[in-house]
C-alpha cells in the first residue's frame, strides 16, 4: 500500500442543532481505494467538504501530502490536487458542458474566453474516458445521468491526487458504471487516492481495498475490505444487524386498478400499455433512458401526451395536467429531488404540506397547524428522516433524507395509485428497508404501486411483476419471482444494437 496522503484528526464540525462531526478520525493513501460508509446524515459528506475546502472545520488537524493545512477554500484544496465529485449535481444548468467543465478555470486567448479551446479540451477529456457526450450540449438538457458522467469528466480534469466520488453512480447506467470503474482502476493504477462514497454496497467488491465506517458524526471502524463481510460492514453501519434486505410480502392481485393503453409522449414513450392490480407492486426495470422516468411523467402529466388512454378503476380518465392527476388519487415521486421533488429553500414540515394542502386546510383555506403536525411528525418518524426538527431547511438535511422527505409528503393522502420514480437511490441500507415496508404496507391496502428503479436486486427483490422497457417501448413481462437477471438485461437491451447500428449509419 502507498504512503498516507490524508490524514485528518479530531475533527470536529457542528450546524445549528446537530453535531455533524464528532471527533473524527481519517486517513487516505495513494493509490487505494477507500470505501467512506455510514448512514444518511452520518457525516460522510461533511467530512469530504472539509477535506475539499467547501465547509471548514470548527477544530481538528488536517494534513495533505505531509504538510498540515489550516482552512483550505475551494481553490486551494484543487490547486492541492484534491478534487470531489459532489452528490448533489451542482452545475450550471444553463451553461455548455465545456462551459461547466473549465467554470473558475476558464481558458482565456487575448483577454476573450476561448470557447473553442475549452471544448477541444473537453471532447479531449470526454474521448479519452470514453464518454459520449457533446461538450458544446447545454448540461440542463442532458438527462441526469449523462450529468453525472460530465461532473465526473471534470473532477478528472483537474489532475486529482486525491478524487472524493461522493456517491457517483447513484444514476448511472450499469454500463456506466462499468466505465467509472474502469476510470477508478487507471487512476488508481496512476497512484491516486480515490474516496468512494455509496449506498450501492454490492459493487464495492469491484473496486475497493480498505473501508472506513461512520456512525451519528463519529468513526467506528477501518478495516480492509478483504478482512471483512458485508454483513459486519452493515452492522458497524447501522449499529445492528439486517436480516431481511428485501423483505417482500406475498401478492394477492385483486382488481385492475389502473391501466394505460396506446400511451404515446415524445420519443421516449411510444405505444405504452400494462395494467396494475390492487395488491401488487409492479417494478419497471430497464437501462437508464428506456423511458421510464418519461412514461411516469407522461401519466402524471409533467409532460404532454400525444394520445391514448388512461382508466382508474375501469372508468377512463383525463389527466392534463398533475392537479388533474392528484385529484383522481394518482401520484408521483419523482426521480430528480433537487429539480422536481422537492423545494429545498423550504422547511421539510412546508415540503410535506404542500401537496397536501387539501389535507391540512380547513373550508376557508386556513392552515391547520395541528394536522400538520400530525402528518411530518409520522412521516419524520415513519421514515426515520434525521432531522434536528422539521423547521429546518430541507437544503440543510443529508442527501439521503432529501430524498426520504421527496417519498414522505406523497404517504399522507389517500391515493389511489402510487408511483415511485427511483424511490432508494441515495438511501441507506436500513432506510431502504423502511421504504420498502411502507411501498408494502401500501400494497396491502389495495392501492397500485409500481416504481422505477435501476437496481436490479431491488426490482427482483421487492416486485411481484416486472415489467421491462427499452428505447421507449415496453419489451417484457415477467413474474418477479421466477425473472432470472439475464432474462431482465436481454429485454433491457433488446433494441440496443439497432439503436448503436443507426447512430453509427449516422455518422
Ligand atoms: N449545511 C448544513 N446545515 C445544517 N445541517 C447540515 C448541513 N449539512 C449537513 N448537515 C447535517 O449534518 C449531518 C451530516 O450530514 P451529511 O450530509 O454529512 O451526511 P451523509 O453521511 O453524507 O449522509 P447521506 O448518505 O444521506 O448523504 C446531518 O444531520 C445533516 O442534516
Ligand atoms: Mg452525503
Amino acid at each position: 500500500m502507498g504512503d498516507i496522503i490524508v490524514s485528518m484528526e479530531h475533527i470536529c464540525k457542528s450546524f445549528p442543532g446537530v453535531k455533524a462531526l464528532d471527533d473524527v478520525h481519517f486517513e487516505l493513501r495513494s493509490g487505494e481505494v477507500m470505501a467512506l460508509l455510514g448512514e444518511n446524515g452520518a457525516g460522510k459528506s461533511t467530512l469530504m467538504k472539509i477535506l475539499s475546502g467547501v465547509y471548514t472545520r470548527d477544530s481538528g488537524e488536517m494534513e495533505i501530502f505531509g504538510v498540515p493545512h489550516g482552512d483550505l477554500s475551494p481553490k486551494q484544496a484543487q490547486e492541492l490536487g484534491v478534487a470531489i465529485i459532489h452528490q448533489e449535481l451542482n452545475m450550471c444548468r444553463h451553461l455548455s458542458v465545456a462551459q461547466n467543465m473549465f467554470l473558475g478555470r476558464e481558458k482565456v486567448k487575448m483577454a476573450v474566453l476561448s470557447n473553442r479551446e475549452m471544448e477541444a479540451e473537453a471532447r479531449r477529456i470526454l474521448n479519452e474516458l470514453r464518454i459520449d457526450i457533446d461538450p458544446r450540449q447545454v448540461v440542463g438538457e442532458l438527462p441526469v445521468s449523462k450529468q453525472q458522467m460530465v461532473e465526473i469528466a471534470k473532477a478528472l480534469s483537474t489532475d486529482a491526487k486525491v478524487l472524493i466520488m461522493d456517491e457517483p453512480t447513484s444514476s448511472l447506467t450499469s454500463r456506466e458504471i462499468d466505465d467509472l470503474f474502469r476510470i477508478i482502476r487507471e487512476l488508481k493504477a496512476k497512484g491516486c487516492g480515490i474516496v468512494y462514497i455509496s449506498h450501492r454496497l454490492e459493487e464495492l467488491q469491484y473496486i475497493v481495498d480498505r473501508v472506513t465506517i461512520m456512525r451519528d458524526g463519529q468513526h467506528v471502524t477501518d478495516v480492509n475490505f478483504a478482512d471483512t463481510t458485508m454483513d459486519e460492514i452493515i452492522s458497524n453501519m447501522v449499529g445492528r444487524e439486517i436480516k431481511e434486505k428485501f423483505p417482500r410480502t406475498e401478492s394477492h392481485r385483486g382488481e385492475c386498478v389502473f391501466e394505460v393503453q396506446n400511451l404515446n409522449a415524445g420519443r421516449m414513450v411510444r405505444d405504452i400499455n400494462f395494467k396494475l392490480y390492487e395488491g401488487e407492486i409492479v417494478g419497471f426495470a430497464g437501462l437508464m433512458g428506456a423511458g421510464r422516468t418519461e412514461t411516469t411523467r407522461a401519466i402524471f402529466g409533467v409532460d404532454p401526451k400525444e394520445s391514448g388512454t388512461i382508466l382508474l378503476e375501469g372508468k377512463e380518465i383525463k389527466i392534463r395536467n398533475v392537479n388533474d392527476a392528484i385529484k383522481a388519487g394518482i401520484v408521483l415521486a419523482p426521480e430528480d429531488r433537487k429539480k422536481d421533488g422537492l423545494c429545498t429553500k423550504l422547511s421539510i414540515r412546508q415540503n410535506i404540506a404542500l401537496p397536501n394542502l387539501d389535507l391540512v386546510c380547513n373550508k376557508l383555506g386556513v392552515i391547520n397547524h395541528g394536522k400538520e403536525n400530525e402528518i411530518c411528525d409520522k412521516a419524520v418518524e415513519d421514515l426515520m428522516i434525521k432531522t434536528p426538527s422539521v423547521d429546518v431547511d430541507a437544503a440543510t438535511l443529508s442527501g439521503g433524507n432529501q430524498q426520504k422527505v421527496v417519498v414522505a409528503k406523497w404517504l399522507a393522502r389517500d391515493s389511489k395509485v402510487v408511483m415511485f420514480d427511483e424511490p432508494t437511490r441515495g438511501i441507506d441500507i436500513a432506510a431502504k428497508v423502511e421504504i420498502y415496508h411502507l411501498m408494502n404496507k401500501l400494497k396491502a391496502q389495495g392501492i397500485a404501486v409500481m416504481f422505477v428503479s435501476s437496481e436490479m436486486s431491488e426490482v427482483m427483490g421487492i416486485a411481484d411483476r416486472i415489467i421491462v422497457m427499452c428505447d421507449g417501448r415496453i419489451t417484457g413481462e415477467l413474474v418477479a419471482q421466477e425473472a432470472t437477471q439475464e432474462q431482465i438485461l436481454t429485454l433491457a437491451t433488446r433494441f440496443e444494437n439497432k439503436v448503436t447500428a443507426a447512430a453509427n449509419e449516422e455518422e
